[in-house]
């Protein structure tokens, strides 16, 4: 029902709405976000993109729309938060140099995303997790913020009623915000940022900031992120396994898909969860494939602003 009101919401505004396929051109710059909730994101960064601004800018941008959004509760600012009342955040960067920057186990600032970056352009690692990555944020001048709005922090003490552990498959609004962005330069860059899973063991983390899991580019072959069940993917390095069919010669759809029945062939339980790999390629051709349908992706370009509904396994 909600789903249904959501696609009309979103076919009504912009008027076109389709299945997952390669895009028929190439088209530059594009940016591709998971979820409806892209579209808005997207265009955050659209103007800078359209303008010859930079890919890795452009992720940035369209990542902090949806971590400052209380409403996703997904990401960043009420984030669902694990089992002990913690929202804890993971998120990472990457550019087409093969450069990335990634935060774990974060607490307490809004922009995980924009910590990435810091972590990729000013330090010599790739991951800063917990207190260290907070110390670092702190240093750099983010703010310290509670993070637990009264909406999450109502809906996990209903959950702490019975506090059972069991995963959602969520195929029918969004999970965590992926994105991935080609510029006029013909340059490749992605971002992903989560909450994680909601009411997770605490010092959980998933595949998001993990670099090859939840995000990975190539600037000679493509990019690759996604949503899902951290787990699976992590279990698969399942973006990184994308870009690497991508560098095989498939396109970018049969790539996710050959990802998805990677997770099919090597975990047992796959049909208890969701997993959607978005991913383009340096020509500017796009595409996804999930377990589960319902996963879809916004993608805008200077032609087109649609939400693309990926094809599943199952
Ligand atoms: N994909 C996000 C997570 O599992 O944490």
């Amino acid at each position: 029902m909600r789903y249904t009101a959501q696609l009309g919401f979103v076919g009504v505004l912009f008027k076109d709405f389709r299945w997952a396929k390669e895009a028929p051109k190439s088209e530059m710059p594009l940016i591709v976000s998971t979820w409806h909730t892209g579209i808005k994101a997207n265009r955050a960064a659209w103007d800078d993109l359209a303008k010859g601004g930079t890919a890795i800018d452009a992720v940035e941008t369209t990542a902090k729309v949806e971590e400052a959004d209380p409403n996703n509760q997904s990401v960043g600012l009420g984030g669902r938060p694990d089992r002990d009342g913690h929202v804890t955040l993971d998120a990472c960067i990457m550019d087409h140099k093969g450069q990335a920057g990634s935060v774990a186990f974060l607490e307490g600032i809004v922009h995980p995303i924009s910590v990435a970056r810091r972590v990729m352009e000013k330090t010599p690692h790739v991951i800063l997790a917990g207190e260290g990555a907070k110390q670092f944020a702190l240093a750099e001048g983010f703010v310290e913020t509670d993070l637990l709005t009264e909406k999450s922090k109502k809906e996990w003490k209903e959950w702490l009623k019975t506090a059972q552990y069991k995963p959602v498959i969520n195929v029918e609004s969004h999970d965590t915000i992926g994105i991935l962005a080609l510029d006029m330069q013909g340059h490749l860059a992605g971002a992903c940022t989560t909450s994680g899973l909601a009411y997770k063991m605490h010092g959980r983390v998933g595949d998001s900031p993990i670099i090859g899991a939840g995000l990975f580019v190539d600037g000679e072959v493509g990019a690759c992120t996604c949503s899902g069940l951290g787990e699976l993917v992590l279990k698969t390095l399942g973006s990184f396994l994308v870009v690497e069919f991508m560098r095989q010669g498939k396109s970018p759809t049969q790539a996710c898909k050959k990802a998805i029945e990677r997770i099919v062939a090597k975990i047992p339980n796959y049909r208890e969860a969701q997993v959607g790999f978005v991913a383009i390629d340096k020509h500017g051709r796009h595409g996804a494939y999930a377990i589960q349908p319902g996963f879809e992706y916004a993608l805008k370009t200077t032609t087109q602003e649609i939400i693309i509904k990926s094809k599943s396994y199952l």
